[in-house]
């Protein structure tokens, strides 16, 4: 192969035409939106980089697997292909399905987390870390230590901090800790990957106190393929048996399938614990569904075996990778502040050194976010001191440990083209930077404002 571009593995048979905007339409939007993308209408945007969540592209098999749906109430034969790729590629003994991962997490905590109790997990994602709130737990942060520097090229950022996870479980006694979570890959914490060796020091400290060990799966064959692609003796593995032993070392996991299973919609919670998955059962038929359907049509469980199906293609996750590192490589060699080494899904701009002239809490991260969609049409989402810098209970602002910007990149939907149009599109921005003001917010509700806040300039 004399080659070197890495092309993407599929060709296009369906297409969603793109408005074209100008700068001054774009300002008029984003005013009208409040300076808040999450305000904008999706027509009005070019390149939606705001999540890679629900918004995959298809495949024709994908498609055909929709139309082959067994609505049947109960025992469709969509559940049983469903359950027959869950069981295959993760390997758990109960599989119970749910409308998206949020459900899937808000069933686990239920059943498994009573008040008072620690639940650790290298980064839990908003949801998580808001359902295990939620029934009065408390979620633990406990990344690896490489994780704090944005620079650092360490190839598993995603890993959660041992020893930090030994002293909570001497701190508070295993009693208290009723499950250890991981993500893979840690999206909160920039799309990074966690080592196998990490996922078995894990396992291993699970074990020896009691504790289940669960892995919140929803980018499992990204992380599965950096696994392949950076740990020492898996370059020759299939990802298959990758994923098989990643899995293997847990109890149980949840999953949004609206990420690596290509799903506009979908989850499912796996354990290998009969008595937790009755318990999980009884709480599914109350607010999601049957044990069969759990919240979904038979066409979504069709679409979710096919995509699981298709994650694991090399070719496909050889270029999905490939993908993202070709942005942070380029923007990188511009001078543009990135979060390094390149993630799987998304791409993170430090939002603090782009823009230093702006303290946090007149939000350098929003000002960026708003900035990008008026230069070149892109939607990305700021995760700094919006989302994060107002205590809900007392009502106090406090700067947030990063400002970022993710762009965030949907799986298949995006050509090489367009991944140049917002590479040029960030450097014409990077270029007028100190013009760029700092932002307030005018009016905003005290949980998630990041959804609906409005702002206005400083
Ligand atoms: N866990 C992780 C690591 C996630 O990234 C998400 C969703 C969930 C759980 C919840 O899954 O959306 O199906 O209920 N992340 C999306 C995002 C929303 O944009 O990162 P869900």
């Amino acid at each position: 192969m004399t080659a070197k571009t890495i092309i993407e593995p599929f060709r296009i048979k369906s297409v969603e035409p793109i408005t074209m905007t100008t700068f001054k339409e774009r300002d008029r939007f984003i005013r009208e939106a409040h300076y808040n993308p999450f305000l904008l209408r999706a027509e009005d945007v070019l390149i939606d980089l705001l999540t890679d969540s629900g918004t995959s592209a298809m495949s024709a098999e994908g498609w055909s697997a929709i139309m082959r749906g067994d609505e049947s109430y109960a025992g469709a034969r969509s559940w049983y292909r469903f359950k027959d790729k869950v069981d295959e590629i993760f390997g758990f003994s109960h599989v119970v399905p749910t409308h998206q991962g949020r459900a899937a997490e808000r069933i686990l905590f239920n059943v498994m987390v009573s008040p008072g109790d620690i639940v650790p997990n290298n980064t839990h994602f908003d949801t998580t870390r808001a359902n295990i709130e939620f029934v009065n737990g408390v979620p633990l942060d406990i990344p690896c230590q490489e994780a704090n520097d944005l620079d650092s090229e360490y190839p598993f950022k995603g890993n959660m901090d041992l020893v930090a996870l030994q002293t909570a479980i001497d701190e508070h006694g295993p009693e208290k800790i009723p499950l250890i979570m991981i993500t893979v890959t840690n999206n909160s914490g920039g799309g990074q990957p966690v080592s196998m060796e990490n996922m078995r020091a894990i396992s291993e400290i699970a074990k020896a106190n009691g504790i289940p060990f669960y892995i919140d799966a929803c980018r499992f064959a990204e992380n599965a393929y950096f696994i392949r692609l950076r740990e020492a003796g898996y370059g020759d593995v299939p990802v298959e048996k990758i994923v098989r032993e990643m899995f293997s070392l847990a109890d149980g996991c949840t999953m949004s399938a609206k990420k690596d299973a290509f799903a506009n919609i979908g989850g499912f919670l796996c354990t290998n614990d009969a008595d937790l998955a009755v318990k999980e059962r009884e709480l599914l038929i109350l607010t999601e569904g049957f044990s069969t359907y759990g919240g979904l049509a038979g066409r979504d469980l069709d679409a979710i075996a096919v995509g699981l199906t298709e994650v694991l293609e090399q070719d496909y996750l050889h270029y999905r990778l490939a993908s993202t590192e070709y942005v942070v490589r380029k923007l990188e060699s511009l001078g543009v502040p990135v979060a390094k080494p390149a993630g799987g899904h998304a791409v993170y701009l430090d939002a603090k050194r782009f823009l230093p002239h702006i303290p946090a809490l007149e939000f350098p991260g929003q000002a960026l976010a708003v900035e990008l969609y008026r230069e070149g049409g892109i939607r990305a989402v700021e995760i700094g001191s919006v989302m994060f810098g107002l205590d809900p209970h007392t009502g106090e602002e406090h700067p947030a440990h990063w400002e970022l910007v993710r762009m965030a990149i949907p799986r298949r939907v995006y050509t090489q083209s367009h991944m140049d149009y917002v590479v040029e599109t960030v450097e014409a921005v990077y270029q007028r930077r100190e013009e760029i003001g700092g932002l307030r917010i005018s009016e905003g509700p005290r949980f998630l404002r990041h959804f609906s806040a409005h702002f206005e300039h400083c």
